[in-house]
């Protein structure tokens, strides 16, 4: 599939199917397209009289037009009022009109949209981004092709938006990333071991020029990585330290860094998911890694002035003769002892020994994403992540980030006073407290591992995966991150 800018005259264009952004404000046809329902005999005012259409942000409707017709069907999509227009609307509303046009079978497909805050490049980067991501499908595990090649989209014209190739360039890059990421994640854990994740670090390094070192067990334990190492002890699978840096010409603007949950299967440990824990959905827990090498992905294309260092502790949590026993003290890279009270809780303590590495490195800023909490999916559900920093400068960067990426975050509360709930009789702390405040506490924990450098940490837990298709994401890996982090990385070069 080609997107591409043109220039073409809205009542010019010809192409299968011609799709037009109408606000909740502004159903009535006026000016170039009051024309062109007069071309097409009145069938657009028909068409939104008969299914009372209302412009409701990403409702869709179509309709043939005469068969001799240069445009074979037209559909109108809603984006809202027009007030509330922004970057992610525009995403949403490209995403529902590509998957109808799929549904039609057009090949040739034409946006009609308006521009979010007169900015053409921003725009068409949304709409590129919507309709790549709502058309993605995942096949690989299918042992049949599941449709025919023929019926495929395979041009899309973003009409008015002539000059634009650099923003489409961009949105591609990007969403490779988020791709990459949402495979990631969808694959199974038998598929995506800490090895594989190694390799695919390795792939970007090599694809795109980016440095890469990969510490192993043994060069773990010299850096005294016991927390890390003691959720990896049980598996039969070799754990991985990722460290992946990409270096612009020149000098950085400013340097940060990106950290991954990367658990490639979640069992509880000894502290077992039981029934109904979801334990067959844990695949799904290295979202974070996911997220950093989606992000690394795109960023080594993207090519900012900033030094940006994606690292992922990848483990395996299993159980075994020689698992962690619940109530094991461990000792973490910083000197801190850990009282591990719940095996299950093990995504912090990979992360402890990762940030305690990046803390290190003498960064401006460091952010973490991690699939670590089911007490942040209680707070906040399925969609929005949580966002734990006691740096309001990096907190606003990030909310920036994310609203210009229409990905939902929120921001939490660092209570410091919950920190008494992880206080252990026989170690510096235990990993878990109360579960009451459970997502908190798990944010103040990482916190005793970062010392230097200003830190957030995002909790994905809900966000990482969608039950049912939602937006431009289909069910399943969303690749939730990796746009907000790309934002994040661009909006630091200012
Ligand atoms: N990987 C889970 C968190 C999770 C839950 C991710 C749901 C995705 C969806 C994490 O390692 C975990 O098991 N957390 C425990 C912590 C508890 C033992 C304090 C949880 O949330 O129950
Ligand atoms: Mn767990
Ligand atoms: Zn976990």
């Amino acid at each position: 599939m080609t997107i591409q800018p043109s220039d073409q005259p809205l009542l010019e264009w010809a192409g299968d199917s011609l799709a037009i952004g109408l606000f909740e404000d502004a159903v009535e046809l006026t000016g170039e397209l009051a024309t062109l329902d007069q071309k097409f005999s009145g069938v657009l005012k028909e068409l939104i009289a008969e299914e009372e259409f209302k412009g409701k942000a990403n409702s869709t409707i179509f309709t043939r037009v005469n068969a001799d017709s240069p445009v074979r069907k037209l559909i109108l999509v809603g984006l809202g009022k027009s007030d509330a227009l922004k970057p992610d609307t525009l995403r949403r509303a490209a995403a529902a009109v590509a998957r109808v046009g799929k549904k039609q079978k057009s090949k040739i497909l034409g946006f009609s949209f308006p521009l979010w805050n007169n900015d053409p490049a921003a725009s068409a980067q949304a709409i590129a981004e919507g309709v790549e991501l709502a058309l993605y499908e995942d096949i690989r595990f299918k042992s049949e092709p599941v449709e025919d090649k023929g019926s495929q989209i395979e041009t899309v014209d973003l009409l008015g938006f002539g000059g634009q190739e650099a923003a489409i360039t961009r949105a591609n890059q990007i969403v490779s990333g988020v791709i990459l990421a949402r495979q990631l994640v969808a694959a199974p854990a038998n598929a995506v071991t800490p090895i594989t994740l190694a390799e695919t670090a390795q792939a970007i390094a090599t694809e795109h020029g980016l440095q890469l070192q990969i510490l192993e067990r043994e060069d773990c334990e010299k850096l005294g990585m016991g927390a890390f190492l003691g959720v990896a002890q049980a598996s039969d699978l070799p754990p991985k330290f990722i460290h992946l840096t990409y270096k612009p010409e020149g000098t950085p603007k400013k340097k940060l860094a990106i950290i991954g949950k990367g658990v490639t299967f979640d069992s509880g440990g000894l502290n077992i998911k039981g029934a109904g824990s979801g334990i067959e959905t844990m695949k799904m827990d290295m979202g974070g890694a996911a997220a950093t090498l989606g992000a690394a992905k795109a960023i080594a294309q993207l090519k900012p002035d900033v030094e940006v260092h994606f690292i992922s502790a990848a483990t395996e949590n299993m159980i075994s003769g020689h698992a962690m026993h619940p109530g094991d003290v461990l000792t973490a890279s910083n000197g801190k002892t850990i009282e591990v009270n719940n095996t299950d809780a093990e995504g912090r303590l990979t992360l402890a020994d990762a940030l305690v590495y990046a803390d290190k490195l003498g960064l401006d800023a460091i952010v973490d994403l991690a699939t670590l909490t089911g007490a942040n999916v209680i707070a906040l559900g399925d969609d929005i992540a949580g966002l734990y920093t006691p740096d309001d400068a990096v907190a606003s960067q990030i909310e920036k980030a994310a609203e210009t990426s229409g990905e939902k975050i929120w921001r939490m509360p660092m209570e410091e006073k919950y920190f008494e709930g992880l206080k252990s009789g026989i170690a510096d702390m235990k990993n878990t407290g109360p579960r009451p405040g459970g997502a908190i506490t798990a944010a103040l924990f990482l916190k005793q591992f970062v010392k230097e450098t200003p830190w957030a940490h995002i909790d994905i837990a809900g966000p990482v995966w969608t039950d049912k298709e939602n937006g431009y994401n289909g069910a399943g890996a969303t690749g939730y991150g990796v746009r907000m982090l790309v934002n994040w990385v661009l909006g630091s070069e200012e």
